[in-house]
């Protein structure tokens, strides 16, 4: 699972494995791109071995952004996970890490299909509503493929939106479905794994 800031998905994933709605996944490894981030301590508490890969040394020496991609894929790749869950990751992954690593990766993004890709999509949704642009919006999880928060969709939700919310309000709402939809998603994978090893 890749992290960035609070890991409250991560949090519904651990929960779901440990209350076995998770039949046999195993989380073996927690990636952080932020060093506060708190999910690195719901990780801890959890005895999930934990990385932080930052962005910035790579910045200052001049090693860049690729070579950033390519030892974040050689961690994982050693680490063989089945899957990768972005579950709050900021960071777009290059097509260099998509091609090179061994295993599916999907993403959670808090918009729907097609809307408010990249940062703040909470945010600007929130402001579309309020300006009358759009009537509810939603969260998805997808396929990872080179075009950010795009690729084939695995699971979709609508998040309705009211006249008295507050972001706050609707940010709650959209977390209290992205934390029902990330485990719904895992399962649906293992679903299609276990169809392909027994073809
Ligand atoms: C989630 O709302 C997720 O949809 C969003 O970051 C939040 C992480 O929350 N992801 C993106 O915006 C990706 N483009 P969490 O750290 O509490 O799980």
């Amino acid at each position: 699972v890749m992290v960035s800031g609070s890991g409250s998905n991560l949090q519904a994933l651990i929960d779901a494995i440990e209350a076995d709605t998770l039949l046999q996944a195993e989380i073996i490894h927690v990636i952080s791109n932020r060093e506060n981030a708190f999910a690195l301590e719901r990780a801890a508490k959890h005895n999930i071995p934990t990385t932080v890969s930052l962005l910035k040394p790579y910045k200052t020496d001049g090693r860049g952004r690729e070579q950033y991609d390519l030892d974040l894929v050689q961690t994982i790749n050693e680490l063989q996970p089945d899957l990768i869950v972005l579950a709050g990751w900021m960071h777009i992954l290059s097509e260099a890490f998509l091609t090179e690593v061994g295993c599916d990766v999907i993403n959670l993004h808090p918009a729907l299909p097609g809307q408010f890709a990249g940062t703040k999509a909470v945010e600007r949704a929130f402001e579309a509503y309020q300006r009358g642009e759009i009537a509810y919006s939603g969260c998805m999880i997808h396929h990872v493929i080179p075009e950010v928060d795009a690729g084939d969709v695995i699971v979709q939700a609508i998040i309705p939106m009211f006249d008295d919310d507050t972001l706050e309000k609707f940010t709650d709402r959209m977390h209290q479905t992205e934390h029902l939809m990330i485990v719904q998603a895992v399962q649906q994978i293992q679903l299609k794994y276990k169809e392909t090893s027994h073809e």
